[in-house]
């Protein structure tokens, strides 16, 4: 079908992916504040056709401009919640917090169909994946539930190590910020809350900049089952939200997923930065790597999957394939053709390319691809159609080198960049090179040559995937990253030990002492 013709009018989507606008008039801040301000509008990057035969983004509802007055509240009920660390919850056991917790994801889940909504209208993705990110999120959630209380037991055993009798503790930090990123607008943030709350801190959250409208059915689960002030959402402009509360000081953990650029601009507006605990995934430019042995079938599909699942817009996408001379020819004619059966169509159907994010995005895309045809890349696939709107068909781009921007930036979209190299060597100098150090990804069939990579570029990215795409789960594994790509790991475990401080009570093994510990413990 034309991609013209995939934009369709309201009346013509199928029944049961119509929206009904959605206007959220509140913000949690304590409780739930009804909103008197300015709103945001919730665009979609879905495209309609209107009456006139023209098209325009699908208007979804919109949402609270919150500013600086509404940061400071939020900031003042979590700091309430946590009191200097004697507030309500931070005191609870970890037991106990497990229990509100569970109780919170019951309620959840029977919110997957209207969350997917909200998600594949919000952000573009295809139904049956924003589906899989509800679900995703919700075993995430569970499972940091199991692995908090399973650490804190086997913290709690009690050690005698040099005549010191002990046991340790995972104790909250405090006040923790908490931003998503669109991309996952629910899985993101939600799998930082969790640990969060599990662990005894209180949360600012900040919604989302797409995808917020999610949140709709989330404020009322959070006021009705947390004491006030452990979870507050916030909606609105992130430069204006986010810089007012690091300036505070208050803020003692920052959970941010974005770019290096605006980390460092918020990280710098904290006047303590010893007190803060960041954090961080930030940009990546993964990397795939095709040696001349590669399988070629699997190399191709998961270079595909890898490079143009959800349009490429996400993290842990593959942004560029490195591939040696003497197989280029081959694995260009292959993904030449995988590729040109794809293209953009709408989310309800059962596509991989969808809407990319905006119309933005799609002008800075085709800047990227100008500049590199400009100098001396050559479009593969030139009979692809010319984009429509956010409908942006997948552009293979090779005879690309280091000089263009397409190698340095990170496109978050369905632009496929090949740079040729002489030897394996080559290869892996890029990466060396690189200020990005996320996931590479290794297509080869040699055990000794896999061995070799894998062991050598584990110091310079966090993940190798050998002959498979890069990605970010299993969630029990740690995602992490070097260089400009993150700061710190996170996983169901990892992520706990991150919103934690380790709290030890120990004793000197004296005989006195070790009755009064045994009595103690005993007490509890
Ligand atoms: O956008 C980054 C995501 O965390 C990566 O997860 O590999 O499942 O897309 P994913």
């Amino acid at each position: 079908m034309e991609l013209d013709q995939q934009i369709i009018a309201r009346g013509e989507i199928p029944r049961q992916f119509r929206y009904e606008e959605t206007h959220i008039r509140e913000i949690l801040v304590g409780g739930r504040l009804r909103w008197m301000g300015d709103t945001m509008p919730a665009l979609s990057p879905v495209p309609l056709r209107r009456h006139d035969g023209a098209a325009s983004y699908a208007m979804l509802g919109s949402s609270p401009a919150c500013g600086e007055v509404e940061a400071r509240v939020a900031l003042d009920a979590a700091l309430e919640a946590w009191d200097d660390g004697d507030g309500v919850w931070p005191r609870m056991s970890l037991e106990e917090r497990a229990g509100v917790l569970y109780a919170l994801l019951e309620r959840i889940r029977p919110l997957r169909e209207p969350v997917a909504m909200h998600i594949m209208w919000g952000v573009g993705k295809a139904y049956t994946e924003a589906l899989g990110e509800f679900d995703r999120t919700l075993e995430y959630a569970n499972e940091t539930i199991v692995a908090g209380l399973e650490l804190q037991h086997r913290l709690r055993q009690e050690v005698s190590i040099q005549q010191v009798t002990g046991r340790t503790e995972l104790q909250p930090i405090g006040v923790a910020l908490c931003v998503g990123p669109y991309n996952y607008p629910f899985y993101e943030t939600i799998t930082n809350i969790f640990p969060a709350l599990l662990t005894g801190n209180t949360v600012i959250m900040k919604a989302p900049p797409r995808g917020e409208l999610v949140y709709t059915s989330l404020l009322p689960l959070f006021d009705e089952l947390l004491p006030p002030g452990v979870v507050n959402v916030l909606f609105g402009d992130s430069s204006t939200i986010l810089p007012a509360l690091m300036r505070s000081g208050h803020i003692d953990v920052l959970a941010f997923i974005g770019t290096s650029r605006v980390a460092d601009s918020i990280l710098a507006e904290h006047p303590q930065p010893h007190r803060l605990h960041p954090i961080l995934g930030l940009e990546a430019k993964n990397s795939a790597i095709v040696l001349p042995d590669a399988p070629m079938k699997l190399t191709i599909a998961e270079c595909v999957k890898g490079a143009l699942a959800f349009n490429g817009q996400r993290c842990a996408a593959i942004k560029s394939i490195v591939v040696q001379k003497d197989i280029e020819a081959e694995f260009l004619e292959g993904l030449r053709e995988a590729v040109a059966g794809l293209q953009p169509s709408m989310p309800w159907n059962d596509t991989r390319l969808t809407p990319i994010i905006s119309a933005e995005h799609a002008e800075y895309l085709d800047d990227l691809l100008h500049d590199a045809v400009k100098n001396g890349a050559v479009l593969l696939n030139d009979d692809r159609p010319e984009r429509i709107m956010t409908l942006y068909p997948p552009a293979i781009l090779t005879e690309v080198t280091a000089a263009m921007r397409i190698s340095r930036e990170e496109q978050f979209g369905p632009i496929i960049p090949v740079l040729r190299v002489e030897s394996t060597e080559e290869a892996i100098a890029t990466l060396k090179q690189s200020r990005f150090g996320q996931q590479l990804s290794v297509f080869s069939s040699s055990p000794s040559l896999l061995r070799e990579i894998a062991r050598d570029t584990a110091r310079y990215v966090g993940r190798i995937n050998i002959n498979g795409k890069c990605q970010r789960g299993p969630d029990h594994f740690p995602f992490t990253g070097r260089r400009d790509s993150a700061l710190a790991t996170v996983s169901i475990e990892d992520a706990l030990l991150r919103f934690s401080i380790a709290a030890v009570t120990a004793t000197p093994e004296i005989d006195d002492n070790l009755v009064l510990w045994k009595e103690m413990m005993n007490e509890e």
